[in-house]
């Protein structure tokens, strides 16, 4: 679960400084967009890197998967009868990681037909990634969509990178603190970074 989520948090810090570029203009973003696609040529052969980043993606998002089932499935093993308190003791983040992942995992889907298949995004144009971006944040309801899961992508970080951290065993007294700082500090920075994108098309600031 851990290893597993810091690979994906990864890929969400990268993420998030390639969709910023959206800020310098279409010629920029779309010129990373086309660059995604030849990085590593000559040696290696177009979308060869893309494909191992996907494939590496992928089992990451597997392995998180069936890492939350067996978690799930040990974790009501171990405690048959309910908690008398009925009072929650964890935080809303901690509460909400099951369902929270969920909802996730359908974001990706959306997202993909989104803006890499364009399945869903009727004015789709391969090879256009900005004017793509620009086409579904224009349609208020997806904006709203991509800021909500936004809002979910926190909140699982948030305490994500805190179990993780303490799974690898970065814990420890003194250590929590500071460890919960960069939780905090992390989920925020990449909530706000994501969120500016749909904000800044709805308004008007990109177009
Ligand atoms: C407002 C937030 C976001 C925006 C504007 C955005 C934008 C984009 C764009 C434009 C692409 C297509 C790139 C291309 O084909 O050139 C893309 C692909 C992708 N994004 Fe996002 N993204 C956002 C949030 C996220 C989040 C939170 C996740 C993960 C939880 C994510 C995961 C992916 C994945 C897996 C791909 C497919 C990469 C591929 O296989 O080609 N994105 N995103």
């Amino acid at each position: 679960m851990a290893v597993s989520g810091l690979i994906m948090l990864g890929y969400l810090v990268v993420h998030v400084m390639g969709n910023l570029k959206i800020f310098f203009g279409p010629d920029e973003f779309n010129a990373y967009g086309h660059w995604l696609r030849v990085v590593g040529e000559p040696f290696m052969h177009r979308e060869w890197v893309l494909w191992i980043a996907r494939v590496v993606l992928l089992t990451a998002v597997v392995a998180h998967a069936v890492s939350a089932a067996q978690l799930s499935r040990r974790d009501i093993k171990a405690r048959p009868v309910k908690y008398v308190h009925k009072r929650p003791r964890a935080s809303y983040a901690t509460r909400t990681m099951r369902w929270g992942g969920v909802i996730l995992a359908l974001f990706i889907v959306w997202h993909i037909l989104d803006l890499t298949l364009g399945t869903v995004n009727p004015d789709f144009q391969s090879g256009h990634p900005y004017e793509n971006v620009v086409a579904s944040f224009q349609r208020w309801w997806s904006a709203a969509l991509y800021i909500v899961a936004m809002l979910a992508v926190g909140l699982h970080i948030r305490h994500g990178f805190w179990s993780a951290a303490q799974t690898l065993g970065a814990g420890g007294k003194g250590r929590d603190l500071a460890l919960r700082g960069i939780a905090n500090g992390l989920a925020l920075v990449l909530t706000l970074g994501f969120i500016s994108v749909p904000v800044a098309v709805l308004t008007g600031v990109v177009s």
